[in-house]
């Protein structure tokens, strides 16, 4: 059963200059795992911003926004067939679990100029 859904569109522009004037930006927002995978993807921009918006898009599928946890506590990563797949760690995990949702589905796309995300949480 469908908990909420939730999207996002970001201009890839805005988050290469966020990335340029701050590169902790990368450190803050996505998990060690998160970063590797960047790094396999020769640092792709587009793969950057995506995953981004892929966190504000789970956070509307949540309802609660950026609320009660941080970016860093969602981790967007990849199955062997490169779909997306979302874990939840810390305060995200624990404001999911509280409210019922058990598992996230996403999905990304992105052109040259802008990357989004859409998200759908399901119930546990
Ligand atoms: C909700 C949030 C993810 C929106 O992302 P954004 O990039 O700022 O804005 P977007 O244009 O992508 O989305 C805006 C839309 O999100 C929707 N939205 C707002 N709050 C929402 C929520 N709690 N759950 C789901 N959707 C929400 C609204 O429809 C809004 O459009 P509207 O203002 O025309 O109604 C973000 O604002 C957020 O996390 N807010 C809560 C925490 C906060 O206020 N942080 C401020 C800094 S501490």
């Amino acid at each position: 059963m469908i908990y909420g859904n939730g999207v996002d569109i970001v201009e890839i522009r805005r988050i290469k200059e966020i990335i340029d004037n701050n590169p902790r930006f990368l450190t803050r927002n996505f998990s060690i795992r998160e970063n590797l995978l960047f790094q396999e993807k020769q640092m792709r921009i587009e793969t950057i911003a995506a995953g981004f918006a892929a966190k504000e898009a789970i956070s509307k599928a949540f309802g609660t926004g950026i609320r009660g946890f941080n970016l860093i506590d969602i981790e967007v990563l990849r199955n062997e067939l490169g779909k997306p797949i979302v874990y939840l760690n810390g305060k995200a995990k624990e404001t999911a679990e509280s409210i019922g949702i058990g598992s996230v589905e996403l999905s990304i796309s992105h052109s040259d100029d802008y990357a989004i995300a859409f998200a759908i949480a399901i119930v546990k």
